[in-house]
Protein backbone atom coordinates (compact mmCIF):
# COMPACT_ATOMS: atom_id res chain seq x y z
CA UNK A 1 0.00 0.00 0.00
CA UNK A 2 3.11 2.30 0.68
CA UNK A 3 4.22 1.17 -2.42
CA UNK A 4 0.95 2.45 -4.51
CA UNK A 5 0.96 5.83 -2.24
CA UNK A 6 4.42 6.49 -3.21
CA UNK A 7 3.72 5.61 -6.60
CA UNK A 8 0.64 7.76 -7.00
CA UNK A 9 2.35 10.72 -5.40
CA UNK A 10 5.48 11.00 -7.31
CA UNK A 11 3.29 10.67 -10.38
CA UNK A 12 0.89 13.53 -9.26
CA UNK A 13 4.31 15.50 -8.56
CA UNK A 14 5.67 14.87 -12.08
CA UNK A 15 2.35 15.55 -14.06
CA UNK A 16 2.21 18.75 -11.80
CA UNK A 17 5.77 19.87 -13.02
CA UNK A 18 4.86 19.17 -16.12
CA UNK A 19 1.64 20.77 -16.35
CA UNK A 20 3.47 24.09 -14.82
CA UNK A 21 5.97 23.85 -17.45
CA UNK A 22 3.77 23.70 -20.12
CA UNK A 23 2.02 26.38 -18.84
CA UNK A 24 4.85 28.49 -18.34
CA UNK A 25 6.07 28.20 -22.18
CA UNK A 26 2.41 28.93 -23.19
CA UNK A 27 2.30 32.60 -21.22
CA UNK A 28 5.71 32.91 -22.44
CA UNK A 29 4.33 33.03 -26.04
CA UNK A 30 0.68 34.31 -25.58
CA UNK A 31 1.26 36.79 -22.36
CA UNK A 32 -0.32 39.87 -23.88
CA UNK A 33 1.31 41.64 -20.66
CA UNK A 34 4.81 40.97 -22.55
CA UNK A 35 3.51 43.17 -25.67
CA UNK A 36 3.42 47.10 -25.09
CA UNK A 37 1.12 47.18 -27.51
CA UNK A 38 -1.05 44.85 -26.53
CA UNK A 39 -1.32 46.36 -22.89
CA UNK A 40 -1.24 49.52 -23.97
CA UNK A 41 -4.01 48.68 -26.78
CA UNK A 42 -6.80 50.88 -24.86
CA UNK A 43 -4.33 53.87 -23.26
CA UNK A 44 -2.84 55.30 -26.72
CA UNK A 45 -0.54 53.70 -29.73
CA UNK A 46 3.04 53.17 -28.81
CA UNK A 47 5.74 52.84 -31.74
CA UNK A 48 9.02 53.06 -32.51
CA UNK A 49 11.00 54.71 -35.28
CA UNK A 50 12.69 52.30 -37.74
CA UNK A 51 16.17 52.52 -39.72
CA UNK A 52 16.69 52.05 -43.25
CA UNK A 53 17.96 48.32 -42.46
CA UNK A 54 14.66 48.11 -40.73
CA UNK A 55 12.66 49.17 -43.11
CA UNK A 56 13.61 46.98 -45.71
CA UNK A 57 13.06 43.90 -43.46
CA UNK A 58 16.86 42.99 -42.91
CA UNK A 59 17.17 42.63 -39.28
CA UNK A 60 14.84 39.91 -38.38
CA UNK A 61 15.58 40.40 -34.92
CA UNK A 62 13.83 43.86 -34.98
CA UNK A 63 11.32 42.86 -37.06
CA UNK A 64 10.49 40.53 -34.56
CA UNK A 65 10.47 42.93 -32.18
CA UNK A 66 8.48 45.43 -33.75
CA UNK A 67 5.47 43.00 -34.97
CA UNK A 68 5.67 41.85 -31.33
CA UNK A 69 5.51 46.06 -29.75
CA UNK A 70 4.64 48.61 -31.88
CA UNK A 71 1.60 49.57 -32.85
CA UNK A 72 2.74 52.30 -34.97
CA UNK A 73 5.62 53.14 -36.68
CA UNK A 74 7.90 56.07 -38.05
CA UNK A 75 10.88 56.77 -40.74
CA UNK A 76 13.96 57.44 -38.62
CA UNK A 77 15.30 59.30 -42.24
CA UNK A 78 13.82 57.65 -45.11
CA UNK A 79 11.00 60.19 -46.12
CA UNK A 80 13.27 63.17 -45.43
CA UNK A 81 14.11 65.96 -47.93
CA UNK A 82 17.04 65.19 -48.90
CA UNK A 83 15.92 60.53 -49.95
CA UNK A 84 12.72 61.38 -51.09
CA UNK A 85 13.25 64.66 -52.94
CA UNK A 86 16.37 64.86 -54.43
CA UNK A 87 16.46 66.26 -57.26
CA UNK A 88 13.51 69.38 -58.57
CA UNK A 89 12.05 67.19 -60.63
CA UNK A 90 12.93 63.66 -59.29
CA UNK A 91 11.25 61.66 -56.24
CA UNK A 92 12.51 58.73 -54.99
CA UNK A 93 9.88 56.74 -53.25
CA UNK A 94 11.38 53.36 -53.27
CA UNK A 95 12.23 53.23 -49.21
CA UNK A 96 8.93 55.71 -48.44
CA UNK A 97 6.98 52.74 -50.78
CA UNK A 98 8.75 50.32 -48.08
CA UNK A 99 7.61 51.11 -45.00
CA UNK A 100 3.79 52.16 -45.92
CA UNK A 101 3.77 48.54 -47.60
CA UNK A 102 5.32 46.72 -44.68
CA UNK A 103 2.71 48.84 -41.99
CA UNK A 104 -0.26 47.82 -43.78
CA UNK A 105 0.89 43.95 -44.22
CA UNK A 106 1.57 44.11 -40.78
CA UNK A 107 -1.45 45.79 -39.36
CA UNK A 108 1.20 48.90 -37.64
CA UNK A 109 0.08 52.81 -38.56
CA UNK A 110 3.11 54.40 -40.10
CA UNK A 111 3.30 58.31 -39.54
CA UNK A 112 5.49 60.08 -42.24
CA UNK A 113 8.26 62.22 -40.78
CA UNK A 114 8.92 64.96 -42.29
CA UNK A 115 7.67 67.54 -45.20
CA UNK A 116 9.07 70.87 -44.00
CA UNK A 117 12.58 70.64 -42.42
CA UNK A 118 15.41 72.84 -42.44
CA UNK A 119 17.99 70.57 -41.86
CA UNK A 120 18.63 67.52 -43.98
CA UNK A 121 17.41 69.21 -47.33
CA UNK A 122 18.68 67.87 -50.39
CA UNK A 123 21.39 70.34 -52.19
CA UNK A 124 19.19 71.96 -54.87
CA UNK A 125 16.97 73.48 -51.66
CA UNK A 126 20.18 74.88 -49.72
CA UNK A 127 20.79 76.72 -53.64
CA UNK A 128 17.58 78.36 -54.25
CA UNK A 129 17.74 82.09 -54.38
CA UNK A 130 14.50 83.56 -55.11
CA UNK A 131 11.49 83.58 -52.83
CA UNK A 132 9.01 82.31 -55.81
CA UNK A 133 10.94 79.24 -56.38
CA UNK A 134 11.32 78.25 -52.55
CA UNK A 135 7.38 78.63 -52.68
CA UNK A 136 7.37 76.44 -56.10
CA UNK A 137 9.64 73.81 -54.09
CA UNK A 138 7.28 74.15 -50.99
CA UNK A 139 4.14 73.48 -52.88
CA UNK A 140 5.04 70.88 -55.04
CA UNK A 141 6.85 68.90 -51.96
CA UNK A 142 4.34 68.97 -49.80
CA UNK A 143 1.71 68.20 -52.48
CA UNK A 144 3.60 65.00 -54.10
CA UNK A 145 4.86 63.29 -51.24
CA UNK A 146 1.37 64.27 -48.88
CA UNK A 147 -1.02 63.25 -51.73
CA UNK A 148 0.98 59.94 -52.38
CA UNK A 149 0.21 58.67 -49.33
CA UNK A 150 -3.17 59.90 -48.29
CA UNK A 151 -5.85 57.80 -46.59
CA UNK A 152 -2.42 54.86 -46.36
CA UNK A 153 -0.64 56.61 -43.64
CA UNK A 154 -1.68 57.69 -39.78
CA UNK A 155 -0.19 61.43 -40.04
CA UNK A 156 2.40 63.64 -41.31
CA UNK A 157 5.18 65.70 -39.19
CA UNK A 158 4.04 68.37 -41.69
CA UNK A 159 6.72 71.27 -40.16
CA UNK A 160 9.46 69.81 -37.91
CA UNK A 161 11.57 72.22 -35.41
CA UNK A 162 10.90 75.43 -36.78
CA UNK A 163 11.05 77.24 -33.41
CA UNK A 164 14.32 78.76 -31.71
CA UNK A 165 14.85 77.67 -27.96
CA UNK A 166 13.50 80.58 -26.63
CA UNK A 167 9.97 80.36 -28.52
CA UNK A 168 10.75 82.72 -31.31
CA UNK A 169 10.83 81.47 -35.29
CA UNK A 170 13.78 79.39 -36.34
CA UNK A 171 16.04 81.69 -38.52
CA UNK A 172 16.06 78.84 -41.23
CA UNK A 173 15.77 79.39 -44.94
CA UNK A 174 12.28 78.84 -44.98
CA UNK A 175 11.84 81.94 -42.55
CA UNK A 176 14.14 84.35 -44.40
CA UNK A 177 12.89 83.92 -47.70
CA UNK A 178 9.23 83.48 -47.39
CA UNK A 179 8.31 85.21 -44.32
CA UNK A 180 7.13 83.89 -41.08
CA UNK A 181 3.81 82.56 -42.70
CA UNK A 182 5.14 80.00 -44.27
CA UNK A 183 4.44 77.77 -41.52
CA UNK A 184 0.93 78.23 -41.79
CA UNK A 185 1.10 77.57 -45.67
CA UNK A 186 2.60 74.76 -45.38
CA UNK A 187 -0.69 73.26 -43.60
CA UNK A 188 -2.64 74.53 -45.62
CA UNK A 189 -1.09 73.02 -48.36
CA UNK A 190 -1.10 69.37 -46.65
CA UNK A 191 -4.37 70.21 -45.93
CA UNK A 192 -5.29 69.89 -49.57
CA UNK A 193 -3.38 67.29 -50.98
CA UNK A 194 -3.81 64.97 -47.61
CA UNK A 195 -7.65 65.22 -46.59
CA UNK A 196 -7.72 61.79 -44.85
CA UNK A 197 -4.29 62.08 -43.26
CA UNK A 198 -3.53 63.75 -39.49
CA UNK A 199 -1.48 67.02 -39.50
CA UNK A 200 1.22 67.41 -36.84
CA UNK A 201 3.63 70.31 -35.88
CA UNK A 202 6.74 68.16 -34.15
CA UNK A 203 9.23 69.84 -32.01
CA UNK A 204 12.13 69.28 -29.28
CA UNK A 205 12.55 71.36 -26.01
CA UNK A 206 8.53 72.60 -26.19
CA UNK A 207 7.76 71.21 -22.98
CA UNK A 208 9.79 73.97 -22.03
CA UNK A 209 7.83 77.12 -21.14
CA UNK A 210 9.46 79.83 -23.42
CA UNK A 211 9.32 77.37 -26.28
CA UNK A 212 6.12 75.93 -25.20
CA UNK A 213 4.61 79.56 -25.26
CA UNK A 214 6.14 79.77 -29.49
CA UNK A 215 4.44 76.82 -29.85
CA UNK A 216 1.25 77.23 -28.80
CA UNK A 217 1.42 80.43 -30.77
CA UNK A 218 2.25 78.74 -34.05
CA UNK A 219 -0.12 76.30 -33.32
CA UNK A 220 -2.73 78.94 -32.43
CA UNK A 221 -2.04 81.00 -35.75
CA UNK A 222 -2.54 77.93 -37.92
CA UNK A 223 -6.06 77.50 -36.34
CA UNK A 224 -7.37 80.98 -36.44
CA UNK A 225 -6.18 80.91 -40.30
CA UNK A 226 -8.81 78.37 -40.53
CA UNK A 227 -5.93 75.38 -41.28
CA UNK A 228 -6.31 72.09 -40.44
CA UNK A 229 -3.47 71.09 -37.25
CA UNK A 230 -4.55 67.64 -35.55
CA UNK A 231 -1.97 67.34 -33.07
CA UNK A 232 2.09 68.39 -31.23
CA UNK A 233 4.29 66.06 -31.10
CA UNK A 234 6.46 66.51 -27.87
CA UNK A 235 10.02 64.93 -29.05
CA UNK A 236 11.17 63.78 -25.54
CA UNK A 237 15.16 63.06 -26.13
CA UNK A 238 15.71 63.53 -22.45
CA UNK A 239 18.35 62.52 -20.13
CA UNK A 240 17.42 59.82 -17.82
CA UNK A 241 18.89 61.22 -15.06
CA UNK A 242 16.92 64.42 -15.17
CA UNK A 243 13.57 63.94 -17.22
CA UNK A 244 11.63 67.41 -16.90
CA UNK A 245 8.66 66.00 -15.55
CA UNK A 246 6.72 69.34 -13.93
CA UNK A 247 7.27 70.41 -17.40
CA UNK A 248 6.01 67.83 -19.18
CA UNK A 249 2.59 67.66 -17.74
CA UNK A 250 2.23 71.05 -18.01
CA UNK A 251 2.48 70.72 -21.69
CA UNK A 252 0.31 67.75 -21.61
CA UNK A 253 -2.58 70.08 -19.69
CA UNK A 254 -1.64 73.44 -22.33
CA UNK A 255 -1.46 71.80 -25.44
CA UNK A 256 -4.71 69.75 -25.06
CA UNK A 257 -6.68 72.71 -24.12
CA UNK A 258 -6.04 73.96 -28.15
CA UNK A 259 -8.16 71.06 -29.26
CA UNK A 260 -5.59 68.85 -30.29
CA UNK A 261 -3.72 65.38 -29.89
CA UNK A 262 -0.86 65.92 -27.76
CA UNK A 263 2.24 63.10 -28.95
CA UNK A 264 5.20 62.13 -27.46
CA UNK A 265 6.99 61.13 -31.44
CA UNK A 266 10.90 60.69 -30.48
CA UNK A 267 11.13 59.19 -27.03
CA UNK A 268 14.84 58.13 -25.54
CA UNK A 269 16.54 59.17 -22.11
CA UNK A 270 19.81 58.60 -22.34
CA UNK A 271 22.32 57.93 -19.69
CA UNK A 272 25.32 59.95 -20.66
CA UNK A 273 26.70 63.20 -19.71
CA UNK A 274 25.88 65.93 -22.40
CA UNK A 275 28.71 68.66 -22.85
CA UNK A 276 26.73 71.17 -22.46
CA UNK A 277 23.98 70.50 -19.91
CA UNK A 278 21.34 71.38 -22.38
CA UNK A 279 18.52 69.17 -23.63
CA UNK A 280 18.77 70.77 -27.54
CA UNK A 281 18.25 67.79 -29.73
CA UNK A 282 19.86 69.66 -32.79
CA UNK A 283 21.69 67.42 -34.83
CA UNK A 284 24.45 69.94 -35.85
CA UNK A 285 25.59 70.38 -32.45
CA UNK A 286 29.29 68.48 -32.12
CA UNK A 287 31.73 68.01 -29.44
CA UNK A 288 35.05 65.83 -28.93
CA UNK A 289 35.32 62.52 -27.92
CA UNK A 290 37.06 61.85 -24.19
CA UNK A 291 36.94 58.46 -22.31
CA UNK A 292 35.16 60.63 -19.32
CA UNK A 293 32.07 61.41 -21.70
CA UNK A 294 32.07 57.97 -22.42
CA UNK A 295 31.74 56.04 -18.50
CA UNK A 296 29.37 53.03 -19.56
CA UNK A 297 31.32 52.20 -22.65
CA UNK A 298 31.89 48.27 -21.16
CA UNK A 299 28.25 47.80 -19.76
CA UNK A 300 25.13 49.45 -18.56
CA UNK A 301 25.89 49.28 -14.67
CA UNK A 302 22.78 47.80 -12.69
CA UNK A 303 22.54 51.15 -10.60
CA UNK A 304 21.83 53.03 -14.03
CA UNK A 305 19.91 50.67 -15.18
CA UNK A 306 17.67 50.98 -12.48
CA UNK A 307 17.77 54.41 -12.29
CA UNK A 308 16.56 54.57 -16.18
CA UNK A 309 13.93 52.40 -14.96
CA UNK A 310 12.52 54.67 -12.54
CA UNK A 311 12.40 57.81 -14.82
CA UNK A 312 10.81 55.42 -17.68
CA UNK A 313 8.39 54.04 -15.31
CA UNK A 314 7.44 57.62 -13.91
CA UNK A 315 7.05 59.23 -17.28
CA UNK A 316 4.73 56.16 -18.54
CA UNK A 317 2.40 56.85 -14.85
CA UNK A 318 2.30 60.32 -16.00
CA UNK A 319 1.29 59.26 -19.29
CA UNK A 320 -1.26 57.05 -18.35
CA UNK A 321 -2.70 59.72 -15.98
CA UNK A 322 -3.15 61.56 -18.87
CA UNK A 323 -4.35 59.16 -21.66
CA UNK A 324 -7.11 61.09 -22.40
CA UNK A 325 -4.95 63.75 -23.92
CA UNK A 326 -2.37 61.81 -25.53
CA UNK A 327 -2.86 59.92 -28.73
CA UNK A 328 0.80 58.23 -29.00
CA UNK A 329 4.32 57.53 -27.65
CA UNK A 330 7.11 56.59 -30.29
CA UNK A 331 10.38 55.64 -28.83
CA UNK A 332 13.29 57.14 -31.32
CA UNK A 333 14.85 53.36 -32.68
CA UNK A 334 13.96 49.72 -31.57
CA UNK A 335 16.92 48.82 -29.31
CA UNK A 336 19.89 50.68 -27.52
CA UNK A 337 22.73 49.98 -30.44
CA UNK A 338 20.81 51.73 -32.99
CA UNK A 339 20.13 54.69 -30.94
CA UNK A 340 21.28 58.41 -32.93
CA UNK A 341 22.56 58.80 -29.14
CA UNK A 342 25.23 56.85 -30.15
CA UNK A 343 26.65 59.10 -32.48
CA UNK A 344 25.06 62.76 -31.29
CA UNK A 345 26.89 64.88 -29.43
CA UNK A 346 29.70 62.73 -29.48
CA UNK A 347 30.39 60.40 -31.83
CA UNK A 348 31.71 56.67 -30.56
CA UNK A 349 29.90 56.53 -26.97
CA UNK A 350 27.81 54.21 -26.07
CA UNK A 351 24.65 55.06 -24.87
CA UNK A 352 21.83 52.76 -23.31
CA UNK A 353 18.15 55.05 -24.23
CA UNK A 354 15.97 52.66 -25.25
CA UNK A 355 13.92 50.04 -23.39
CA UNK A 356 15.51 47.07 -25.46
CA UNK A 357 19.48 46.23 -24.98
CA UNK A 358 21.72 45.51 -28.34
CA UNK A 359 20.66 42.22 -28.49
CA UNK A 360 17.29 42.75 -28.28
CA UNK A 361 16.52 41.43 -24.61
CA UNK A 362 14.33 43.84 -22.18
CA UNK A 363 15.79 45.94 -19.89
CA UNK A 364 14.51 46.71 -16.42
CA UNK A 365 12.91 50.08 -18.21
CA UNK A 366 10.59 47.66 -20.11
CA UNK A 367 8.81 46.56 -17.27
CA UNK A 368 8.55 49.49 -15.69
CA UNK A 369 6.54 50.82 -19.04
CA UNK A 370 4.58 48.01 -18.73
CA UNK A 371 3.49 48.09 -14.69
CA UNK A 372 2.68 51.86 -15.39
CA UNK A 373 -0.18 50.91 -17.47
CA UNK A 374 -1.74 48.90 -15.05
O1 LIG B 1 22.74 57.22 -45.12
C1 LIG B 1 24.01 57.89 -45.03
C2 LIG B 1 25.08 56.98 -45.50
O2 LIG B 1 24.89 56.74 -46.89
C3 LIG B 1 26.43 57.65 -45.24
O3 LIG B 1 27.45 56.79 -45.61
C4 LIG B 1 26.58 57.99 -43.76
C5 LIG B 1 27.89 58.72 -43.45
O4 LIG B 1 27.73 59.65 -42.41
O5 LIG B 1 25.53 58.83 -43.42
C6 LIG B 1 24.26 58.26 -43.59
O6 LIG B 1 23.30 59.19 -43.26
C7 LIG B 1 23.12 59.45 -41.89
C8 LIG B 1 21.66 59.17 -41.56
O7 LIG B 1 21.40 59.55 -40.24
C9 LIG B 1 21.30 57.70 -41.73
O8 LIG B 1 22.02 56.91 -40.85
C10 LIG B 1 23.46 60.89 -41.63
O9 LIG B 1 24.85 61.10 -41.80
C11 LIG B 1 23.06 61.27 -40.22
O10 LIG B 1 23.21 62.67 -40.04
C12 LIG B 1 21.60 60.94 -40.02
O11 LIG B 1 21.26 61.25 -38.71
C13 LIG B 1 19.88 61.33 -38.44
C14 LIG B 1 19.53 62.75 -37.99
O12 LIG B 1 18.16 62.81 -37.60
C15 LIG B 1 19.72 63.73 -39.10
O13 LIG B 1 18.81 63.50 -40.13
C16 LIG B 1 19.55 60.33 -37.32
O14 LIG B 1 19.72 59.01 -37.82
C17 LIG B 1 18.12 60.54 -36.86
O15 LIG B 1 17.88 59.75 -35.71
C18 LIG B 1 17.88 62.00 -36.50
O16 LIG B 1 16.51 62.15 -36.17
C19 LIG B 1 16.13 63.45 -35.74
C20 LIG B 1 14.70 63.67 -36.20
O17 LIG B 1 14.59 63.47 -37.58
C21 LIG B 1 14.22 65.06 -35.82
N1 LIG B 1 14.39 65.29 -34.39
C22 LIG B 1 15.72 65.05 -33.86
C23 LIG B 1 16.16 63.64 -34.20
C24 LIG B 1 17.50 63.34 -33.62
O18 LIG B 1 18.46 64.17 -34.16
Amino acid sequence: MLVICKKKYTLIAISSLLIAASCSSTKKLTDKKSSLQQTYKNIFLVGAALNTTQIEEKDAAADALVKQHFSVITPENIMKCEIIHPDWNRYDFMLADKIVAYGKKNNIAVVGHTLIWHSQLSPFVQKIQSKDSLQTFLNNHITTIASRYDGKIKGWDVVNEALEEDGTLRKSIFLSKLGEDYIVEAFRIAQKAAPNTELYYNDYNIEQPKKRAGAIELIKKIQAAGVRIDGVGIQGHWRSYRVPMKEIEESIKEFATLGIKVMFTELDLGVLPNPWDSDAADVNLKAEYNAKMNPYATGLPDSVAAAQAKSYGDLFTLFVKHKDKISRVTFWGVNDGQSWLNGWPIIGRTNYPLLFDRNFKYKPAFTTVIAAAK
